[in-house]
């Protein structure tokens, strides 16, 4: 028996993308990438990003679930085809291998909040140093990562409306309220202007090949494409709603989460006198500083309700990533959801294994050899996953442009958007979808895999 759903009302949808695209990677990678790779470069180009390219492949990949009604298998293939359903298989493995390391990281961030709030953690003086040991104790970490799977596998079980809608109406306003309430905290700090000028006041000489290669993908996983994620949630919106501007509210709400990341951040980084480009540690070590700072009670309630707005953030992605493999075997399978669900929990949280133990505990996952700068295993996974989703992208633009046809999207943009064929916003789309996504998706797709794989230091 298949159990279809779809969400209650427009704001429901848009919650529920909006909830997937905010996540880990705006609060946890944007603001480290952005630390490593230029500070306010990266912000340029990320936005540049946004804006060209990924706001126009939302768009499609919504106009494909929604004219399709089906995830992202059975929508590729019936609207292009036999083959087609393959590029739908391509997202299925993207979401379980993201999800694998993703809630390795998301277990973190849940053990963090458990130990703000109920432990000793803003005791200690050494911060970096507590990261490195913590991620390494291998124990709570495997419970906090399963409690977080067993979470999320709790609420998609429950279907479209019930579980994935009410979780995410909650959430979301509750992580912005408390961003800002910190940002005006940290912008009064002694030199936060520095971090200010960091991450505001772009620097051509900080901009080279890797700022744009990491700003596209963080700007791609970020926005949750790439994948058929937003097929998948498109598939469950009513006809009379608009996709552009459905679209354009998702990605807003997602960039100025990652900016007011990015915002609390750095001021706090350099009032603190540290080190930007310090990696996947960054917001660990940087806001535990700062809510110790804050005294004992004040530390311990802001931190852990900072840091329990980011286990919700991540579970709304989370819940997102399992949806993509999960709506297949519920659509395409005719399987029943909840056992769908707990096996693919299962399996992979399993894959995710290696990532969890990839810190330093077994020194082969820690330093992979034969790769290129030998990295963690988790790091090489997320890669190797970035690369999936702008080649998943550019490749879902070619189908819109020659299989599916840019005609077919156009017909279905205009449904519930009266004013949209004609448009400025319709030229904007279909150049996008048909020319700036393909040239500039697959040249860099190109030289993304070369520069992760084999070291691209000869460009620029
Ligand atoms: N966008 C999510 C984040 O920023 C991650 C994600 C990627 C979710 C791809 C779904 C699909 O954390």
């Amino acid at each position: 028996m298949s159990e279809r759903g779809s969400f209650s009302s427009r704001i429901g949808f848009i919650l529920a993308a909006a909830g997937s695209a905010v996540g880990l990677g705006n609060i946890w990678r944007f603001p480290y990438l952005a630390g490593t790779n230029g500070g306010a470069g990266f912000l340029f180009i990320y936005l540049l990003c946004i804006l060209l390219l990924c706001i126009p492949v939302m768009i499609g990949e919504i106009a494909i679930g929604r004219n399709a009604g089906l995830d992202a298998y059975g929508s590729y293939k019936k609207l292009g085809g036999g083959k087609w359903g393959y590029l739908g298989y391509y997202g299925i493995f993207a979401g379980i291998v993201i999800l694998s390391y993703y809630n390795v990281v998301a277990g973190w961030a849940f053990g963090y909040f458990l130990e703000i709030s109920f432990g000793d953690l803003l005791n200690h003086n050494d911060f970096g140093q507590f990261f490195g040991e913590y991620v390494n104790n291998i124990g709570p970490i495997f419970l906090f990562s399963l409690g977080f799977m067993v979470m999320t596998a709790v609420i998609v079980s429950q279907g479209i409306a019930k579980g994935i809608e009410a979780a995410n109406k909650i959430m979301m306003p509750g992580l912005y309220f408390i961003l800002i309430a910190l940002i005006i905290y940290s912008l009064t700090l002694p030199n936060a202007m520095a971090g200010v000028d960091f991450y505001l006041v772009p620097k051509l000489d900080q901009i080279n090949s890797r700022t744009i290669f990491y700003a596209l993908c963080q700007a791609f996983f970020s926005l949750s494409l790439g994948m058929g994620c937003l097929i998948t949630y498109g598939s469950y919106v009513t006809k009379d709603q608009n996709i552009v501007k459905s679209a354009a509210i998702i990605s807003g709400a997602d960039t100025s989460v990652a900016f007011l990341a990015g915002l609390l951040v750095f001021p706090l980084v350099f009032s603190l006198g540290a080190e930007p480009g310090q990696g996947p540690k960054l917001i660990f070590v940087i806001l535990t500083q700062a809510f110790a700072t804050m005294g004992p009670i004040m530390g311990r309630l802001v931190g852990g309700a900072f840091f329990l707005l980011i286990c919700f953030a991540a579970l709304t992605s989370t819940i997102s990533l399992i949806e993509v493999p999960s709506a297949f075997f519920v659509d395409t399978k005719k399987m029943p959801r909840k056992t769908v669900v707990w096996s693919l929990a299962g399996l992979i949280f399993i894959i995710g294994l290696p990532s969890m133990f990839s810190q330093g505990i077994i020194p082969a996952l820690n330093h992979l050899p034969g790769v290129h700068n030998s990295p963690d295993f988790l790091s090489f996974v997320a890669d190797l996953c970035d690369i999936i989703l702008i080649s998943g992208g550019c490749i879902m633009c070619f189908f819109i442009r020659n299989v599916w046809k840019i005609d077919s999207l156009n017909k279905e943009l205009a449904i519930g958007n009266p004013g949209y064929l004609g448009s400025m916003v319709q030229s904007y789309v279909n150049f996008s979808i048909s020319w700036a996504c393909p040239v500039i998706l697959s040249i860099l797709s190109t030289l993304v895999i070369i520069d992760k794989f084999f070291g691209l230091d000869w460009l620029f």
